[in-house]
C-alpha cells in the first residue's frame, strides 16, 4: 500500500531505544518504559496516565490540545497542515512528552477522504447507516465497525467521527441515511455494537450529534424545544446506550440549540446528563463550526473542532486569557486536557499507534455486500414474485441509473469507495463545501450487470427511464420489469417531501401499469411514498447499499440471500400523519432563527403512529421474508424487569432469518407500544430455537424530572412478541415492583 504518512509518536521499538529504561510487560513482549515519562507505564489505569501526563504540560501546550482545524485542502477557507494526513481534522503532536497527533476522519460508512484532500486515497463504501439498522444484526454492525477501524488505523488515522446516533424523527430528515433509526433500544445497541468494533482496532469513536438533531433545516441556529424528561426517554437514551455498551472515546455535540442554548454549551445536556449523570469519562468535541463562545463554552465542552468555521478561535488566546482571568478555572482546563488523553490511554493511541499496513480490501467489501443485503426490506412480495427463476427468459430493468451503479449520500460521510472510481454528478451549490458535500455519487457496483450475471440464460433489457411510455413499452414485452427509483439526501439540507424526485413516481407507474410482475427496488435515504404501491408485485428497499450494492440486490432478487432485514423506521403514508406535517424552517431565509416544538416527546416514529391511531404504510419493524415463521410457547416473567422467552420455528421450505421483536403493549394499565428488545435467529427449514429477552428496566419505566430517576411503577406489564410495531402476534404479561433507578 502506497501510503506514508508520519505515525507520532514513533513505533514502540523506537521509544526503547529512547527510553531510560524500566521493564514491563506489554503485549506479551519485554519492553521498556521511560521512567522520564511515567504516564508510558501500561499498568497504570488509563485516568491515572492522564493525570500524569496532563501535569506535565505547560499552559501552551494544554491551550493547544482543546482545539483544531479542518485539515482538508478547501482553498482560502483550510489547508491540510504539514505532518496531517488531511481529513476532516487535526491536533498536532506534542512531541516533547510524547503525545501522538489526532489525525480524525468521518465516519460510520467508511474512511473518507474529504474534496480529495488524499489524492487517489480511496476506502470501503459500506451501506448507509438506515441499512445497517435495518439488519437488526449488533453483531454485524460491530464488524463493519471493526473493518473501518482497521483501515483507518491502516492509513494512520487514529480518531473516526462515526457513530451517528439521532433518532430519526422525521422522514425528511437529510441526514437520515447516517443514522440508525427512530427507536432509542435499537439505535443505542446498534451505535454500541459498531463503536465498539471501530475501537477494537485502536482507533477513537465518537458519537454524534449530541443530541435532537434530526433536522438539517437551519441546523446551525434552530432551536429544538423539547420537554427535559421525554429528551432522556428518547434521544439522549439512545446515546446512552450507546456510550455505555460502547464506551466512545469522544462525543460529538451538535450545531442546533436545544431548550435555548447551543448543543456545544449546553449544561443540562454536556454537564448534569452526560457527564455527572452518566459518568462519561471521555471527551467532548465540538461539529465543526459549532462553538459560540469560550467562557460558556469551556464549562462542558474539551474541544473545539474545525475552528476555521467558527467565528473565531475561542479555545485558543480567548481561552487562555479566560483562565489567566479566572473566568474559566484552571482545573477546568485540566479536565479538559485530561478528557482526551483518557480516552486516547483507553483505547491505545499510544500504546497502539497507527501503523502502515496492508487493508484486506476484498475482504471489506465481502463485509459491505453481505451487510448490504442482510440490511435489504422486502416490503411486498405479492404472489411470491420474488426471488426471481433464473429460468426467466426476458427481464427489463429500468431507470435509477442501474446501468451505471448505486447511489451513496452526499456530505462528510461520502466515502470514495475502493475499486473502479465512481461516477459524480455534481448538484451544484455554493462554493467551497457544495463542491463535495452536494454530489451524487454513483457506487459503480451496477445492479443490472448484477442481474445480468444472475440470469445468464435470459435477455436482460435496459431502459434509462427517462420516458415513462418508452419504459413501459418495454416492460410490457418482458416477463418480469425491475424499475428503480432512487432518491438522494445529503448533509445540510432536508427534503421538501417523500416522493421519488425527477418523476420517478410516475415512470414506476407505467412500469406497474404495463407489467403486473413489476418489482420495485428503492436506493433511498429515507421511507418514500409509493404512490404506485397497489399496481406493483414486489418492493424492495435497498437503501444506500454500499459499493458492492449492486451485487447484494441482485442477492436478494435471486434469493441467493433470504431477505431478513426490517424497517428501522415508520413508513408514513402521508406527510399529514407526521407529529410536524410541515418541514420546520422551510422558506425562511437563511439565518433567521426558528424554533422546532419536539411536542411529540418521547413518542418518535411507532409510538407517534400508535398513540394517534395512524395507520403507517409500512410499519417500523416490517419486513418479509422468503420463507415463514411462528412465534409459540411464549413465557413472560415480571418482578424487577420482564424475561420473555418463546419459541420462534422456520414454518417454510427455505433457510432464513427471523426478527421476532417484543414490545411493551401495556405499562402498568397504560396502554403504549415500545420496542424492549429482540433477536436474530437463523432457521432452517422445519427448525425452532428458543429465544429469551430481558428487558433493560429503563424501557419499562418513565424518566421522572421531580426525583431525577427512572420510575417503574409497579403493576400489570403486557407484552407482545410481534413482526413488527402494529403486530399483535403472541400476547402475555407479568406483573412488576415498583423500582427507582439512576437517570
Ligand atoms: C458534520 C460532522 C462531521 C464534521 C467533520 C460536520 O459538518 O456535521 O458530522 O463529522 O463535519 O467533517
Amino acid at each position: 500500500m502506497k501510503q506514508p504518512y508520519p505515525v507520532t509518536p514513533k513505533p514502540r521499538q523506537t521509544w526503547c531505544a529512547l527510553a531510560a529504561l524500566t521493564c514491563c510487560l506489554l503485549s506479551g513482549a519485554a519492553v521498556a518504559v521511560d521512567s522520564a515519562r511515567p504516564w508510558m507505564n501500561t499498568a497504570l489505569s488509563p485516568d491515572a496516565r492522564a493525570r500524569l501526563l496532563e501535569q506535565a504540560l505547560t499552559l501552551d501546550e494544554r491551550i493547544a490540545l482543546v482545539h483544531s482545524p479542518m485539515a482538508l485542502d478547501l482553498g482560502e477557507m483550510a489547508k491540510k497542515q504539514a505532518g496531517a494526513l488531511g481529513s476532516a481534522g487535526y491536533v498536532a503532536p506534542i512531541e516533547r512528552v510524547g503525545i501522538p497527533a489526532l489525525n480524525q476522519t468521518d465516519a460510520s460508512l467508511g474512511v473518507t477522504n474529504p474534496a480529495g484532500t488524499r489524492p487517489g486515497d480511496s476506502a470501503t463504501a459500506l451501506a448507509s447507516g438506515l441499512s445497517l439498522a435495518a439488519t437488526w444484526n449488533p453483531r454485524l454492525a460491530r464488524a463493519s465497525g471493526a473493518a473501518i477501524g482497521q483501515e483507518s488505523h491502516a492509513k494512520g488515522f487514529n480518531v473516526l467521527l462515526a457513530g451517528g446516533a439521532n433518532l430519526t424523527r422525521d422522514p425528511r430528515g437529510g441526514r437520515n441515511f447516517e443514522y440508525l433509526g427512530e427507536d432509542p433500544w435499537l439505535a443505542g445497541v446498534m451505535a454500541g455494537a459498531s463503536i465498539a468494533g471501530i475501537q477494537s482496532a485502536n482507533v477513537v469513536s465518537t458519537t454524534k450529534h449530541f443530541a435532537l438533531n434530526p433536522y438539517e433545516t437551519g441546523r446551525d441556529y434552530h432551536n429544538a424545544q423539547i420537554d427535559p424528561a421525554a429528551l432522556r426517554e428518547s434521544d439522549l437514551l439512545a446515546f446512552q446506550l450507546a456510550i455505555e455498551r460502547g464506551q466512545p472515546g469522544s462525543i460529538m455535540c451538535a450545531y442546533n440549540k436545544i431548550n435555548t442554548v447551543y448543543a456545544c454549551e449546553n449544561g443540562p445536556l454536556l454537564g448534569d446528563a452526560l457527564k455527572r449523570d452518566w459518568g462519561y469519562k471521555g471527551w467532548v468535541m465540538s461539529d465543526w463550526g459549532a462553538v459560540h463562545s469560550t467562557v460558556a463554552a469551556a464549562q462542558v465542552l474539551d474541544h473545539e473542532s474545525g475552528e476555521q468555521l467558527d467565528k473565531q478561535v475561542f479555545f485558543g488566546e480567548p481561552l487562555k486569557q479566560a483562565v489567566a482571568a479566572g473566568k474559566v478555572a484552571p482545573g477546568r482546563l485540566s479536565d479538559m486536557v485530561q478528557r482526551i488523553l483518557r480516552s486516547m490511554f483507553a483505547v491505545g493511541l499510544f500504546d497502539r499507534p497507527p501503523v502502515a499496513a496492508k487493508i484486506d480490501y476484498e475482504a471489506h467489501a465481502k463485509l459491505a455486500q453481505d451487510a448490504a443485503a442482510e440490511g435489504i426490506v422486502l416490503l411486498r412480495n405479492e404472489r411470491n414474485t420474488l426471488p426471481l427463476s433464473r429460468e426467466v427468459k426476458r427481464i427489463a430493468v429500468i431507470g435509477g441509473n442501474a446501468a451505471l451503479g448505486v447511489l451513496s449520500g452526499g456530505g462528510s460521510s461520502q466515502v470514495t469507495p475502493t475499486g473502479q472510481p465512481p461516477v459524480i454528478v455534481p448538484m451544484g451549490g455554493n462554493a467551497p463545501f457544495d463542491a463535495f458535500f452536494r454530489r451524487a455519487v454513483w457506487f459503480p457496483s451496477a445492479p443490472l450487470a448484477a442481474i445480468r450475471a444472475r440470469a445468464p440464460k435470459a435477455e436482460v433489457i435496459f431502459d434509462d427511464g427517462r420516458y415513462p411510455a418508452a419504459a413501459a413499452e418495454l416492460a410490457r414485452s418482458a416477463d418480469v420489469a425491475i424499475v428503480f427509483g432512487t432518491q438522494w439526501n445529503g448533509e445540510a439540507e432536508d427534503l421538501p417531501d417523500l416522493s421519488l424526485p425527477q418523476g420517478q413516481d410516475a415512470l414506476v407507474a407505467a412500469v406497474a401499469a404495463a407489467n403486473p410482475r413489476t418489482v420495485v427496488v428503492l436506493e433511498t435515504g429515507n421511507p418514500v411514498d409509493m404512490p404506485w404501491l397497489d399496481a406493483s408485485a414486489a418492493v424492495l428497499e435497498a437503501w444506500y447499499p454500499g459499493q458492492r450494492g449492486g451485487d447484494a440486490i441482485a442477492d436478494v432478487l435471486f434469493g441467493d440471500v433470504n431477505p431478513s432485514g426490517r424497517l428501522p423506521m415508520t413508513f408514513p403514508k402521508s406527510l399529514t400523519q407526521l407529529p410536524r406535517p410541515v418541514l420546520p424552517g422551510r422558506g425562511l431565509a437563511k439565518g433567521v432563527g426558528f424554533d422546532i416544538d419536539f411536542n411529540e416527546g418521547a413518542d418518535v416514529g411507532y409510538r407517534w403512529f400508535h398513540k394517534s391511531g395512524a395507520a403507517p404504510l409500512f410499519a417500523f419493524g416490517h419486513g418479509l421474508s422468503y420463507t415463514s415463521f411462528a412465534v409459540s410457547d411464549l413465557k413472560v416473567e415480571g418482578g424487577k424487569t420482564l424475561k420473555v422467552s418463546f419459541a420462534v420455528r422456520n414454518t417454510g421450505t427455505r433457510a432464513g432469518a427471523d426478527v421476532p421483536q417484543v414490545y411493551l403493549s401495556s405499562a402498568a394499565g397504560q396502554p403504549l407500544r415500545r420496542l424492549i428488545g429482540w433477536d436474530k435467529v437463523q432457521l432452517a427449514p422445519g427448525e425452532s430455537k428458543r429465544v429469551t429477552v430481558e428487558a433493560d428496566p429503563r424501557l419499562l419505566g418513565r424518566f421522572d424530572a421531580k426525583s431525577h430517576s427512572w420510575k417503574v411503577a409497579a403493576g400489570d406489564y403486557r407484552v407482545v412478541v410481534g413482526a413488527s410495531a402494529i403486530d399483535n402476534g403472541v400476547q402475555g404479561g407479568a406483573q412488576l415492583s415498583a423500582q427507582t433507578l439512576k437517570p
